[in-house]
Parts: structure tokens; C-alpha cells; sequence
């Protein structure tokens, strides 16, 4: 450990930042020669599927997660707030339930709601190791940093990757306990079937004992979710649309985002707002990088994301079936969001 003065002047004997984070870029092409998001083949198969649709984890490189921020912030988008409050009641109970552990977050973004966790396992006396795992390096990186400074004995081992990577590879911790948080609903990104697999992943990368926190938005009125996805500013529309213009620098594509708009609706039967970009008029794309060429027609849409809606006992029961048992669920006065701690057992 160093002595360093800190910019107030104040003598701190903190270690210095370097010795406290660590990134790992599981993503980049030297670390992998093959995976999804450098070779593209999801792309490939999405577009020239009869229904096209890509992947919701291309929403994210550095601008689509700030434009991620900005949507968080928004008066309609009431998911974000609501998950805040859950925590801002909850977390010290979560962290007296679960004891010391380390902390891997799944699609950690920002880390603002981490922080509320950090804040209850710091004030226990736990000391903070925090494991964000994320597709964007950027806010990856910017996050991480300004967390240092703000948690003076913190340690980040921050990873640019995948969860499915990140999940088969997690490191062994040096605190007694481990929780997986995956929060702000990310779940509902995935089909059922998708969802299943991904609870086994979580399954296997548990050990006996160790913690599961999930948050995930809830069944409620067509309105409500329609004005969620849909805000008045054209956020969400500005998001779904960047979409493109991330494929465009990733693959070298042409798509014109001025010829596509955003349209997004809850679907009833499914539970699931559906979110795609039409085509404004019948017209040809290239990715050259994929050598691929697609055909749109007039009115022609691509499914960008599905953002299901979830029912708390169904949910748990499926949790339940992987072995993730829910100790407790918690949510917010209206019901509009849940949070789930659950825990690996035989
Ligand atoms: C990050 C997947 C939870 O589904 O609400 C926000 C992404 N898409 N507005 C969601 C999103 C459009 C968000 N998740």
C-alpha cells in the first residue's frame, strides 16, 4: 500500500487505483479468435431469417448505453426508478441475508443502483469486491473509475464480455460468498426458452449457497408499458434506431437510419413489449464485413427486442425448478416491479 495525497491535500494511505482494478476484455479479437459478437453469425442468421430480427445485446455499444442512461431518466420510463426504491429499502436487509460476498453484476452499465448494494455491504463492514461484466468497454471503464474513487478500498475486476463467456469463466472469489445480480429487468430480454438456459448457466456458476439477486419488471396495464417504450421525447426511438448505425461501424453496413422508424407495442398474449424498426420503404443493405446483402420490403420489420413482463409466482417457479430457491421477493407499493434474492441449493 502507498501513500498517496489526495487532491484535498489530505494524506490517504489508499492503495493506488491500479492495484484495485483490473479489466479483462474477454471480447477483444486476441483474447478470441471466434465468439457471436466479432464474428457476427447471429447477425447473419437474424436478418435473413423470413421474420428478421437481431440480437438486443447490439443495442449496447458506447452511445446505446448512454442512450440506455437517458431512458432511465425518463418521466415514462418508470422501471428504473421504481427497481431504485425496491433497493433503497431493501438492500440492507439483502446484505444481512447474505453475509459477506463478492458482488458480479451481469450488464452492469453505469453501476448506479450497484451503488446502493455497495453502500449496505459497506456499511455491515463487508469489505467491497465488485465483478461488473458488461459488452461495453466504454462505460465499463468509466464506471469502474469513478467507482474507485468513490469506494476507497473497493476492488473491481471488471470484465468486456458476454454473460455466457463471463459465466463459464468467473474467477474464484476470496470472500465466503458470491452473488450473481442480474437487475433492471435484462431477463425480459430473453424468450422462455433462452431463459431457461440462462438460469442453468447461473446454476453452474453458483456454488452451494451462494446468491442469486434478479430484478424484473412486472405485468401491469397496456398503457403503462406502451408509454414506457414509447416516450414523447424519442429516446427509445433514437436507441432502437442506433442499433443500426452500430452494425454499420461493426460490419461495415450502409443502413440509412433516416429510412427506418421505431415502433414498439405490448403484446397481451405473450406478456412482452415488442420492439422493432420498420423499413419506410422497399430497399437493399449491405454489410460487407459479413458479406451479406439483405432485402427489405416497404413496411418490412425487424424485431430488435422483447422485453417480457413477468408474473412473481410463475417466476419463482421456474427458479425454483433450477435449483435457485427465492428466500424473499420484495416490490414496490403499486406491484409494478420485483426484486428477487435466491439462493443455490441441493
Ligand atoms: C435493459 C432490457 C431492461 O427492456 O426495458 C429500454 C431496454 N429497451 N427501452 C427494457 C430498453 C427500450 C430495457 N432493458
Amino acid at each position: 500500500m502507498s501513500i498517496s495525497k489526495a487532491a484535498s491535500g489530505k494524506i490517504s494511505a489508499q492503495s493506488p487505483i491500479e492495484q484495485r482494478l483490473q479489466i479483462e476484455h474477454l471480447l477483444s479479437p486476441a483474447a478470441l479468435s471466434s465468439n457471436q459478437i466479432i464474428d457476427g453469425s447471429d447477425v447473419v442468421k437474424g436478418l435473413t431469417q423470413t421474420s428478421k430480427s437481431l440480437p438486443a445485446r447490439f443495442f449496447y455499444d458506447d452511445l446505446g448505453s448512454e442512450l440506455f442512461e437517458q431512458i432511465c431518466e425518463l418521466p415514462e420510463y418508470y422501471l428504473t426508478r421504481t427497481e431504485t426504491a425496491i433497493l433503497q429499502n431493501y438492500a440492507f436487509e439483502i446484505a444481512q441475508m447474505t453475509g459477506s460476498c463478492e458482488l458480479v453484476e451481469l450488464g452492469s452499465g453505469s453501476s448506479t443502483k450497484t451503488r446502493i448494494l455497495l453502500d449496505a455491504y459497506n456499511q455491515l463492514g463487508y469489505p467491497l469486491h465488485y465483478l461488473p461484466i458488461d459488452v461495453s468497454a466504454g462505460i465499463l471503464e468509466s464506471s469502474a473509475k469513478q467507482l474507485m474513487a468513490d469506494y476507497p478500498s473497493l476492488q473491481v475486476h471488471a470484465l468486456v464480455s458476454t454473460y455466457e463467456l463471463a459465466l463459464e469463466q468467473l474467477i474464484p472469489t476470496q470472500l465466503p460468498s458470491r452473488m450473481i445480480c442480474f437487475i433492471g429487468s435484462t431477463l425480459g430480454n430473453l424468450m422462455p426458452q433462452e431463459c431457461d438456459v440462462f438460469f442453468s448457466q447461473i446454476t453452474n456458476a453458483l456454488h452451494l449457497g451462494e446468491y442469486f439477486l434478479l430484478g424484473v419488471d412486472l405485468q401491469k396495464a397496456k398503457h403503462l408499458l406502451e408509454a414506457a417504450y414509447n416516450d414523447r421525447q424519442g429516446v427509445t426511438a433514437a436507441f432502437n434506431l442506433n442499433m443500426l448505425e452500430h452494425l454499420n461501424w461493426r460490419f461495415e453496413g450502409n443502413f440509412d437510419t433516416q429510412l427506418f422508424e421505431h415502433w414498439a407495442f405490448y403484446n397481451e398474449t405473450r406478456h412482452q413489449i415488442e420492439m422493432h424498426l420498420r423499413s419506410l420503404r422497399s430497399q437493399s443493405i449491405q454489410l460487407r464485413a459479413l458479406d451479406l446483402t439483405v432485402e427489405f420490403e416497404a413496411g418490412e420489420t425487424i424485431l430488435t427486442e422483447i422485453s417480457r413482463k413477468f408474473d412473481l409466482k410463475t417466476l419463482q417457479q421456474e427458479l425454483s425448478q433450477h435449483s435457485l430457491v427465492p428466500l424473499k421477493t420484495w416490490t414496490d407499493p403499486k406491484q409494478w416491479f420485483g426484486l428477487l434474492l435466491c439462493q443455490l441449493q441441493p
